[in-house]
């Protein structure tokens, strides 16, 4: 088998190459044969270009070996460019004024028929995909997604290093660091019995460093989190981290978002606002019902709770009488549209989301709601007027606690606007939301939880409340929200070991147990600790929303699936007796045949 030296890459053939002799390598993306010719598109890194097999140039017996070609075969042609017949040239190809004709073809690799096509639209289950992965990578979609990725990190690394930062890896095999998720744990072979977690950040380390004085960290770090996983969650991925010392929250928001602008525009040409707006917590969930608001089209949440509390309808009264509000929001043009069928899958979702109930008004002629009889007609007027209610407009309305009458209809607006396309398209949404609680109430364990991570510094002003009112601080931290997806999130870090121990105290760790699991952190405390902050870009959900992916999956090389498996390589896998031994473990299921 002969092959020769590749002179130019498929991509890069074009007319001022006519009359040229060219070698090219690459794949078989799709072969034809038309009136005794063979067309072959042959696909690399850099493009796609046409190369055109006729016998008259090939022996018999070399042309017959053109004919075996099939989809994915890869192979070296060397050949003469020529511009493409008058009214044969293919606009839709960027190589499409010209093409190759063949005049040696060796092929270097036969291949099977592929699993599904690798050159049109996709409507191949995902299942299949990641099962052969290495041919999906084949693909533009994740040849461009993975290009993407690369000039991301190398923009994120060069701005970095030129802001004085220094790349630090910090352990994969390590201890527990909370942030919010299961561990995922490996099992010590010479220490039976204890075990290593994978780091869900490198939170500790990082601040490590500030005490270690090195002042401005940052690392492209795999992070591990065992928890429930979506479109936007993978059980690894990785994060943009960093950490400065001698800072405030300001700083790091301005080195961020100057970060950000650059990124844009270099790898979308976007402008992007300076600064970004910001929008504390309690605005978000107020006017959004999320803490991480798309703010690229209205449907706002309105409060009805004042015009409604003394209504005669209970669920209203009640609601109110007990603290709680009633909130709506206006589906644009859906009572005109949607059938009763659809309005009740509406009060469905809603309640599957959590509310108890959904009040739905229907403005056509007169107002059509199984409510409207328990309420009178100012109060109908008064929600029409406040949600802006004109002929055809669908009101939703729910009355429940605050953080509950929030989530509900924020959900409802996300999913009512992709349905009605009401999301603007090429749009950059980029926004802070500060002023987070520090803490919130789990009502399962009976007990606060840090809202971020409990390094994360209250804002002066709250922190005597942490005794009393420990619901009611809030944190010197700053989610980045673009698009509605949670890009990052930072703050501000406790860095006295006083104001540490307490809040251990307050998410309910006794003195023991926080000495056992923090005691090496709270002792470097005691030894210098400048004031520091820092940040986390989820850098997976950065390339998605740059490539305009609907899920971090398409890029990454090789993601796993909603339930944590890889497919193609069959991880996680059973593992040999030895192993076991090996490890000190039994499995439960073989201690329960005890
Ligand atoms: P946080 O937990 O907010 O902060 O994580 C930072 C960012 O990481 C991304 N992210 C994820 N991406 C994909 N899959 C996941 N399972 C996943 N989980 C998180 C998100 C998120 O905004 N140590 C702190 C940062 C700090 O305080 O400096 C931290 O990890 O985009
Ligand atoms: P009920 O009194 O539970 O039969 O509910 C009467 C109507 O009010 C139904 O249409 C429910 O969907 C709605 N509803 C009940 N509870 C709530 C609530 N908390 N918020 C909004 N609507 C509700």
């Amino acid at each position: 088998m002969t092959t020769w030296k590749r002179t130019h890459t498929c991509g890069e053939i074009n007319a001022a190459l006519s009359d040229e002799t060219v070698v090219v390598n690459g794949w078989v993306n799709r072969r034809r044969d038309l009136g005794g010719l063979i067309f072959v598109d042959l696909r690399d890194r850099w493009g796609v270009v046409q190369v055109v097999f006729s016998p008259e140039v090939f022996s018999a017996e070399e042309f017959a070996a053109a004919e075996t070609l099939r989809s994915e075969f890869v192979v070296s042609v060397e050949g003469i460019v020529a511009q493409r017949p008058e009214g044969q040239v293919n606009p839709a190809m960027a190589t499409g004024e010209v093409e190759i004709y063949a005049r040696r073809l060796c092929i270097l690799s036969q291949a099977q028929t592929p699993p599904f096509h690798l050159d049109r639209p996709l409507d191949v289950d995902e299942t299949l995909r990641l099962k052969y992965r290495y041919l999906d990578l084949r693909r533009s979609d994740l040849q461009r997604a993975l290009r993407i990725r690369h000039e991301t990190v190398q923009y994120v690394r060069d701005f970095l290093n030129q802001n004085q930062f220094l790349e630090i890896e910090t352990p994969m095999l390590t201890k527990s660091t909370p942030e919010g998720a299961r561990d995922y744990l490996v099992p010590s072979r010479v220490h039976k019995g204890k075990f290593f977690a994978l780091p869900q950040s490198p939170q500790m380390f990082k601040q490590l460093l500030m005490i270690g004085g090195f002042e401005r960290y940052y690392q492209i770090v795999r992070c591990f989190r065992d928890e429930d996983l979506r479109a936007d969650r993978q059980p690894e991925f990785t994060q943009v981290d960093l950490e400065m010392s001698f800072v405030d929250a300001d700083d790091v928001m301005n080195l961020m978002e100057q970060m950000m602008r650059g990124l844009m525009k270099q790898i979308l040409d976007v402008d992007v606002p300076d600064p970004f707006p910001k929008m504390d917590y309690h605005e978000a969930m107020n006017r959004f019902g999320s803490d991480r608001p798309d703010t690229r089209f209205g449907m706002e949440l309105r409060d009805l709770t004042e015009q409604l509390a003394a209504s005669e309808f209970k669920v209203f009264s009640s609601t109110a009488a007990k603290g709680g509000v009633i909130k709506g929001i206006n589906a644009k043009g859906c009572g005109a549209e949607y059938s009763r069928r659809e309005i009740d899958s509406l009060v469905e979702k809603a309640v599957g989301w959590g509310a108890k109930g959904l009040v739905w008004m229907n403005i056509a002629d007169e107002i059509k709601s199984p409510t409207a009889k328990f309420l009178n007609s100012d109060e109908i007027d008064s929600v029409v007027q406040s949600l802006e209610g004109e002929k055809g407009d669908l009101l939703l309305l729910v009355a429940d606690t605050f953080e509950t009458a929030c989530d509900v209809l924020g959900r409802m607006r996300l999913f009512l606007a992709e349905t009605l396309n009401a999301v603007p398209q090429n749009r950059y949404d980029l926004l802070w939301v500060v002023d987070w609680p520090l803490l919130e109430w789990d009502g399962d364990s009976k007990r606060y939880a840090a809202a971020h991570h409990p390094f994360t510094a209250p804002k002066d002003e709250d922190v005597e409340l942490l005794g009393s009112r420990p619901g009611e601080v809030r944190a010197k931290a700053y989610d980045l929200v673009l698009n509605g997806v949670e890009l990052g999130g930072g703050s501000v870090r406790i860095n006295n070991t006083k104001l540490q121990e307490q809040m251990f105290r307050t998410l309910g760790f006794s003195a023991a147990a926080a000495r056992e699991q923090f005691g090496f952190f709270l002792d470097a405390f005691q030894y210098g600790t400048p004031p520091h902050a820092g940040i986390a870009l989820g850098l997976d959900r950065m390339i998605m929303l740059l490539a305009g992916q609907a899920s971090i999956r398409d890029v990454m090389a090789f993601p796993k699936t909603a339930s944590a498996v890889d497919l193609m390589v069959d991880a996680p896998n059973a593992i040999s007796k030895a192993q076991w031994d090996d490890l000190g473990l039994t499995s439960a299921a073989k201690e329960r045949k005890r």
